[in-house]
């Protein structure tokens, strides 16, 4: 691929898309608007063309990657819209539908994505939907793109609240889980060092073989599960601490403020 993408906040995601485009040797021009000149700095010292005026990255770009807040986006549209007519726009936002976004720019071709944060080391999950506008041919180069920070994979757009609450806040759940594990490493007398190690590589081998094996998790907790062994007394006291259904709140309240939040900034009356 080598078309010219534009990234409009070069924050926490923006800057994780940017770096992942540069770690995987993305052929094409990459240019990066921001207000903050120092993450810019960053960003030029990686090779990437950087500038503090949006329009001018929107208008020598093939694709535009908008990642500012929800709060920001319509403002970053209405300024970029003539600047992206009859170009792919890929918004990042959270909350924020497809339609509001071709509202603001009615004549590009419009691509909603949750990635997450782990596309800074490439291993995002990156969930994404588009307007009718969108051709194979533009999903084709917009996979070619996700692809680089991790797996992606279409979906219906109705799905994107849980995508939200599921994966673009999954980091910040399985967090807690290596820093849990970690403590009770601690508990058992485990050097921090090696507590921290052992928790984050078991979190990365779990994931592996889940995806490499192609297994249920529950074939995977059977695999190490033996009759009266170790693995046994601690599930069992996992299963009377409610583990399970905290994650399950904890998703579906996530999800439920990425529909309040959405309620806030596009109210249906806006349409
Ligand atoms: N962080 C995540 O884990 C995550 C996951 C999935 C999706 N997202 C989505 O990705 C988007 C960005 O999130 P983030 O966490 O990366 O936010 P962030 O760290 O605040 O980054 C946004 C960047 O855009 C800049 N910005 C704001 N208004 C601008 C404008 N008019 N022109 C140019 N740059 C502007 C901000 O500068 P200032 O700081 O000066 O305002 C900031 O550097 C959000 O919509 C969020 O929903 C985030």
């Amino acid at each position: 691929m080598s078309e010219k993408i534009a990234f409009i906040g070069t924050g926490m995601m923006g800057g994780a898309i940017v770096r992942s485009l540069v770690k995987g040797g993305y052929s094409g021009k990459i240019v990066a608007a921001d207000f903050m000149a120092d993450k810019l700095k960053q960003l030029e010292a990686l090779g990437v063309a950087v500038t503090s005026d949006n329009r001018e990255a929107a208008a020598e770009a093939d694709i535009v990657f908008v990642c500012v807040k929800p709060g920001d986006l319509e403002k970053v549209l209405t300024q970029i819209s003539k600047d992206v007519k009859g170009k792919l726009l890929v918004s990042s936002a959270a909350t924020v539908p497809i339609w509001f976004l071709k509202k603001q720019v009615p004549q590009a071709k419009v691509v909603r994505i949750m990635p997450n944060v782990a596309a800074l080391v490439q291993a995002s999950y990156t969930a994404f939907c588009c307007d009718a506008d969108v051709t194979e041919g533009d999903k084709q180069k917009i996979r070619g793109i996700l692809d680089m920070m991790g797996v992606c994979e279409e979906i219906d757009e109705k799905y994107m609240d849980a995508i939200t609450g599921l994966s673009g806040s999954g980091p910040g759940y399985l967090s807690i889980i290596a820093e849990a594990l970690t403590y009770a490493g601690l508990k058992v007398g485990l050097p921090r060092g090696i507590a921290e190690k052992a928790a984050a590589q078991n979190m990365l081998g779990t994931a592996k073989l889940i995806m490499e094996l192609q297994e249920q998790p529950a074939k995977i907790r059977d695999m190490v599960t033996t009759p009266g062994g170790t693995t046994i007394e601690a599930i069992y006291e996992l299963e009377g601490s409610e583990v399970r259904q905290a994650l399950m709140r904890a998703v579906e309240q996530a999800t439920k403020k990425s529909a309040l939040i959405r309620e806030k900034i596009c109210p249906e009356d806006k349409r």
